[in-house]
């Protein structure tokens, strides 16, 4: 796999604010492909709700590769950030999230195929390795030889964790002389929101959604999918309108990443108000960050056994969950009542036709601690047991 130069879509720099006010510096120069196919599928979904007026597609970007530890959203944005690293001539990736972060998953993944050493800093409950359940992304993590470090759950990116990555970094240099990259949690920086301006391009370009799709639905758990969407669609005359479900932080959080993205590009002076490039949906948070109810587990069930699409417990299926109950006018989470936008979800949409990014993630359905309030798990009512001369079970 080799370095490739990089520029961005036409529309991009032949738009009067790139061309009066973009930084230049700040746009990739290269990228690396790692996706193995030139688009992924867009499938009209057959999942019933009760308010028929409204179709839903799919964008399966659960599938931008055919290697289940490299999949999701996340290798868009690593195209981008890995020939950044490799331009600097990095031996070792240092990245952080959650225990479960699909993000950090797929970072040890490429350092892999490269041979390059990962370093995870991940937020745990427990300081205690003796204590992790290693399965789901963080069995991937030890399979493929990653090196994790245990941070605090509350930890702030800024003053704990990128503080720690910059002195492991430092020590990878005094003992070993090779240098690191550091990338930000889930990728979501300058470089990283090119992913979703190429993700973008390939929609409208290649797969001419502009003619059977009004709104777009995506999630939200570091922001820069979103950003990249965005900004691609206000570049492109706003042809959707995009909402953003978050399932951590909250809608303001988002609107100031989606700022400060904006501005890293563009500068503070262009008088464009990034407010209107999307509609942030807080409400699917529910619980907490990878926290979920067993309204929600079910309807991942329910949703997977009706359609055959695999959601994902911590992003995708909580964004599902809210969106299908705000086009039933249901109130998903008792969060819908702090949150405006949730209730004017409906005459917020711009028509009917609606696309949902699934941005992968199933992994985390492999999380055993996740399912075992999940009723079928827990009663195990259909396990029969057939050992020996046990055969009065075997009924249909
Ligand atoms: C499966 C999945 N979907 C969506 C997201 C959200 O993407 P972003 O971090 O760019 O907001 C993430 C990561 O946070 C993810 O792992």
């Amino acid at each position: 796999m080799k370095l490739i130069n990089y520029k961005p879509p036409k529309w991009f720099f032949g738009h009067k604010l790139a061309q009066k006010f973009l930084h230049r510096q700040k746009v990739p120069t290269k990228f690396i492909k790692l996706l193995d196919q030139e688009d992924t599928q867009i499938q009209k979904l057959d999942y019933k709700i009760k308010n028929t007026k409204y179709e839903i597609y799919i964008k399966r970007d659960d599938q931008t590769h055919r290697d289940i530890h490299l999949q999701g959203n996340k290798l868009r944005k690593l195209e981008f950030l890995f020939a950044e690293a490799l331009s600097q001539n990095a031996k070792h990736i240092l990245t952080a999230g959650g225990l479960q972060s699909n993000h950090c998953r797929a970072v040890a993944a490429v350092s892999k195929l490269f041979n390059l050493d990962s370093h995870l800093f991940l937020r745990s409950n427990t300081n205690d390795p003796s204590k992790l359940n290693i399965n789901g992304n963080l069995l991937i993590n030890f399979l493929l030889d990653s090196k994790i470090y245990l941070i605090e759950k509350r930890a702030q990116y800024l003053s704990d964790i990128e503080y720690k990555m910059k002195i492991l970094k430092d020590k990878i240099k005094q003992n070993l002389g090779e240098e690191s990259y550091i990338i930000p949690i889930g990728g979501s920086n300058t470089i990283g929101l090119f992913g979703y301006i190429e993700q973008f391009n390939e929609m409208i370009d290649k797969q001419n959604i502009d003619e059977f799709i009004s709104d777009i639905i995506v999630t939200s758990g570091s922001g820069g999918t979103m950003s990249g969407l965005a900004i691609a669609n206000y570049m492109t005359g706003s042809k959707f309108k995009i909402h953003s479900f978050c399932v951590c932080d909250n809608s303001n959080y988002f609107y100031n990443h989606l700022e400060k993205e904006f501005q890293n590009l563009f500068g503070s002076d262009t008088g464009v108000d990034t407010r209107n490039f999307v509609n942030i949906i807080q409400c699917s948070r529910g619980l907490g960050y990878a926290k979920s109810t067993q309204d929600e587990l079910n309807f991942l069930v329910d949703f997977f056994r009706q359609t055959n699409v695999l959601l994902d417990p911590v992003y995708t299926g909580k964004t599902m969950y809210s969106l299908v109950n705000l086009l039933n006018d249901e109130k998903p989470t008792s969060d819908y009542f702090n949150d405006p936008n949730a209730e004017n979800f409906v005459s917020n949409l711009k028509g009917n036709r609606i696309l949902f990014i699934h941005t992968g993630g199933q992994l985390g359905n492999f999380d055993v601690d996740k399912f075992s309030e999940f009723s079928l798990c827990k009663t195990k009512s259909n396990v029969f047991n057939c050992f020996g001369d046990n055969v009065f079970n075997i009924r249909p």
